[in-house]
């Protein structure tokens, strides 16, 4: 049932010189966009601005030459967040990092770091690496089987947050009359043993007003969604049409409710990639028009990623998809699966499987007006909690922020102030209590 007082939440995906292949190309995109703190700090400082919950960044640990412009040359989410939170002072700060390649330890200390830096804004968006490439770049031959990825990353991030409760919220005094900088009582050991890590603990780092950093999530498989549903508070998802996005959030949702949780505090953010015209003619045009400027040999390279970068050069263009569900089992699984399902529903060729989803005809061209409509119908329709913007030409960012923002805050639909100094507070999450003052407090 959809909960009638929400509010709309709108992240800014910060996506330099984009993820198209020739997006980078647009006038207004620097060259140097996915590498320059100035761009990035600009773009947060205007998201914020526009009372954004947040702004988000993307990553991925492997790149081919053929990799899309934004993934090719950028800087790492953490230390370009930490820059950030010192040029923001509300917006939500939130970045991938896999659980493959790390340890939860290092994680740990990373993420709450960044949540004191930023007074309570992280968000940690945990993922699992889709790319088989990016084990040889962390001493590994192969990358751990899609279930035992998502077994891994289940373990790894209760050790991070059981590590993130190493101190009780009022474990130092900072007395110096009495010469008492740290009640011993209230920092706790995680002993952790389990399959795939061993953890002892206690972290060196205090919690921050949030508590914790916010668990962000994107998986698309069955194990992905069930993973989403048993410990995310905000998902990105693949948004292709209103069906398609309902479908997954009432999915997920319902996996949540089924684990006894509160389906209202996991925000559900379908990526949102607008085209803002004077006319919905115009901005159609102008779709068709970025669409038709695509090499194919580039639109096919964009079809192989899901499949761990498969080379459909390979085959004859006008030909059935070819088969390639074993290519589909250890990458972007989920993402592979709908492709092959679609292309074969759809009896595509493999020409028109790559022009179907290498380009994004997505309902999001029109008037601001029209636009605004569309993510108001989703919104309301229960598709979606609130939509991840890509940001990265400026033209269309500030259309977004001048015309749409403010036809969704005067319908009540989005805020027209900040109501909450935390990322926690925007998203409308609940304070986490340290494990073991509740359970003192349950105790007693
Ligand atoms: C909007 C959005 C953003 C994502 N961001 C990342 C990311 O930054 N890094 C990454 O490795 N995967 C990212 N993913 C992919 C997912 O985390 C996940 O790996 C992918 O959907 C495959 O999951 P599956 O194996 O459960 O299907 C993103 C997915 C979506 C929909």
């Amino acid at each position: 049932m959809v909960n009638t007082n929400r509010q709309l939440h709108l992240g800014a995906m910060l996506s330099g010189v984009g993820i198209a292949p020739n997006e980078w190309q647009s006038p207004g995109i620097p060259g140097d966009a996915s590498v320059n703190i100035d761009w990035y700090i600009e773009n947060a400082r205007q998201a914020e601005a526009a009372k954004f919950d947040h702004v988000f960044i993307v990553d991925s640990p492997y790149i081919t030459p053929d990799t899309a412009p934004h993934y090719l040359n950028r800087l790492e989410p953490l230390t370009l967040l930490s820059a950030l939170a010192v040029a923001t002072s509300k917006i939500g700060l939130a970045g991938t990092l896999t659980t493959s390649f790390w340890e939860p330890y290092n994680v740990a200390r990373q993420f709450a770091s960044l949540d004191l830096i930023s007074k309570g804004r992280a968000g940690w968006n945990v993922v699992t690496t889709g790319l088989e490439g990016a084990a040889r770049n962390y001493g590994r031959d192969e990358h751990f089987p899609h279930q035992e990825r998502y077994r891994r990353a289940a373990e790894f991030l209760n050790v991070v947050k059981g590590l993130w409760d190493s101190y009780e919220d009022d474990a130092f005094p900072r007395d110096k009359a009495r010469g008492i900088f740290l009640d011993k009582s209230k920092q706790h050991k995680l002993s952790h043993r389990g399959e795939f890590f061993s953890v002892a603990g206690p972290l060196n780092i205090q919690r921050s007003r949030q508590g914790q950093p916010v668990i962000f999530q994107a998986g698309e498989s069955s194990e992905g969604r069930a993973f989403g549903a048993a410990v995310a508070e905000g998902i990105y998802s693949h948004a292709e049409s209103f069906e398609h996005a309902k479908e997954y959030y009432d999915d997920v949702k319902g996996r949540a409710n089924a684990l006894g949780r509160n389906p209202d505090h996991i925000v559900i953010l379908p990526g949102l990639f607008p085209i803002i015209d004077d006319t919905d003619e115009a901005a159609e045009a102008r779709q068709e028009a970025q669409i038709g400027k695509l090499d194919l040999q580039k639109v096919l390279v964009q079809l192989g990623r899901p499949f761990n970068y498969h080379d459909f050069s390979q085959y004859e263009l006008d030909a059935p998809f070819p088969s390639v569900e074993h290519l589909s089992l250890n990458s972007y699984k989920g993402n592979a699966e709908r492709i092959i399902r679609i292309a074969a529903s759809e009896k595509l060729t493999l020409r028109e499987t790559a022009w179907r989803f290498a380009t994004r005809r997505l309902p999001f061209a029109g008037t601001a007006v029209t636009v605004a409509d569309e993510i108001q119908r989703w919104f309301e329709g229960g598709a979606c909690d609130g939509f991840s913007l890509h940001v990265s030409n400026p033209v269309e960012f500030s259309r977004f922020i001048k015309e749409v923002v403010p036809i969704l805050q005067d319908r009540g639909v989005f805020r027209h102030e900040y109501e909450h100094d935390t990322l926690r507070g925007h998203l409308g999450l609940p304070f986490p209590a340290n494990r073991y003052s509740a359970a003192q407090i349950a105790a007693e």
